[in-house]
C-alpha cells in the first residue's frame, strides 16, 4: 500500500499547493485576486482536500495526482464561507480567525471573489495532469464537483437553510439540510478521492457511507460549537444561530441530547470502512477527532 501521511504533513502539502494554485491576475485590477488569497490562506482545517488524498491513498491512488481535485474542493468550500458570511446570509464578520472577506474588501469584492474561487476550481481540474492522462476521471470529477456543490447539494442545503430562519423545522427537515449544506461538500471529497484512485464500487459505496455520517455528525458539531464554543479558538462568532433564529439540532434536541446523536454518526463512519481494514486508521482518528473539535 502507498506511504501513510500525517494530518500535518497533509495539510502542508496542501498549503503548498494551494498557494501556487490560484494563478496570476494580468491585467492590474488584483484586489479580487487578493480576496481569493485572503480568504484561502487565512486558515481553515482543510478537512475536505484531506478526505480527497486520503481517499485516494487508501483506495491505491497516488496522491499528487489528487491534489489538484483536492485544491478545487477547498476553493469551493471556501467560497460557500465567504458567500455564507454575507450580510445578506448570515451576517457573520470573522471566520477563520480574521476579518471576514467582506468586512476586508467589501461586499461586492467578497461576492466576486467567491465567484472567482468557484470559477477557478474546475480551471485547476480541467488542467490537471489526470484530464490528459485519464480525460474521464476528470470529467467524472467534474460532474460530481457540479452536482455536490450546486442547487441540489450544497447551495441546495444553503436554501433550505435559509428558507427556516424565523420558524422551528422538524427533524426531517434539518436532516435534509445538514445532509445538503455540509455534507455534500464532505462526501464529494471522499469520492473524489475513490475516482482519482480508479477504486471499486465496494470502496465507493464504503466512501459514500463513511462521508455521510461524517458530514452529518460535522455540521451537529459545528451547532454545537456555535452554542458553546469559544470565540478566539472557533475563528468565528458565536451565537450567530441564535441570533438569525436558525433551526439546528441544538435548538431542537439541545446540547446533550446534539453531542450523543453525533457521537452515534461518528461510529458509524468509522464503521463504514471495516473493508479496508487498518489502512482506514487515519479516517478512524479522523472521525472521532472531528467529532471532539474546538474549532
Ligand atoms: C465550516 O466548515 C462550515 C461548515 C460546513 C460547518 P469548516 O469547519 O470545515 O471550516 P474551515 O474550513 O475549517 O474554516
Ligand atoms: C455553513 O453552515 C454551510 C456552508 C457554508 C455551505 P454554517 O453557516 O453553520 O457555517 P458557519 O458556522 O458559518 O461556518
Ligand atoms: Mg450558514
Ligand atoms: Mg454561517
Ligand atoms: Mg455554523
Amino acid at each position: 500500500m502507498n506511504k501513510r501521511y500525517s494530518l500535518n504533513e497533509y495539510i502542508e502539502i496542501i498549503n503548498n499547493y494551494l498557494d501556487s494554485s490560484i494563478g496570476e491576475c494580468t491585467f492590474g485590477e488584483d484586489i479580487v485576486h487578493n480576496a481569493m488569497k485572503y480568504s484561502l490562506s487565512i486558515g481553515g482545517k482543510r478537512i475536505r482536500p484531506v478526505l480527497v488524498l486520503e481517499f485516494c491513498r487508501i483506495c491505491g491512488g497516488n496522491i499528487e495526482d489528487a491534489l489538484p481535485f483536492a485544491a478545487a474542493i477547498e476553493m469551493i468550500h471556501t467560497y460557500s464561507l465567504i458567500h455564507d458570511d454575507l450580510p445578506c446570509m448570515d451576517d457573520d464578520d470573522m471566520r477563520r480567525g480574521m476579518p471576514s472577506c467582506h468586512k476586508k474588501y467589501g461586499e461586492e469584492y467578497a461576492l466576486l471573489a467567491g465567484d472567482g474561487l468557484l470559477t477557478r476550481a474546475f480551471g485547476i481540474v480541467a488542467e490537471s495532469e489526470m484530464a490528459k492522462k485519464s480525460p474521464e476521471k476528470a470529467v467524472e470529477a467534474i460532474r460530481l464537483l457540479s452536482s455536490l456543490a450546486g442547487v441540489n447539494g450544497m447551495i441546495g442545503g444553503q436554501v433550505v437553510d435559509l428558507r427556516n430562519e424565523d420558524k422551528p423545522c422538524g427533524l426531517d427537515v434539518l436532516q435534509t439540510m445538514d445532509s445538503l449544506k455540509t455534507g455534500a461538500l464532505i462526501k464529494c471529497s471522499a469520492l473524489l478521492g475513490v475516482v482519482v484512485a480508479g477504486g471499486t464500487k465496494e470502496q465507493k459505496d464504503a466512501a459514500i457511507s463513511y462521508a455521510e455520517n461524517l458530514g452529518h455528525a460535522f455540521q451537529i458539531v459545528d451547532d454545537i460549537l456555535d452554542v458553546i464554543g469559544d470565540e478566539k479558538e472557533l475563528g468565528k462568532p458565536i451565537g450567530s444561530d441564535a441570533e438569525s433564529n436558525k433551526s439546528t439540532y441544538v435548538s431542537i434536541l439541545g446540547i446533550e441530547q446534539s453531542q450523543k446523536y453525533a457521537d452515534e454518526l461518528t461510529d458509524k463512519a468509522i464503521a463504514s470502512l471495516d473493508i479496508f481494514a487498518d489502512e482506514a486508521d487515519f479516517l478512524k482518528k479522523l472521525a472521532l477527532s472531528l467529532v471532539k473539535r474546538k474549532n
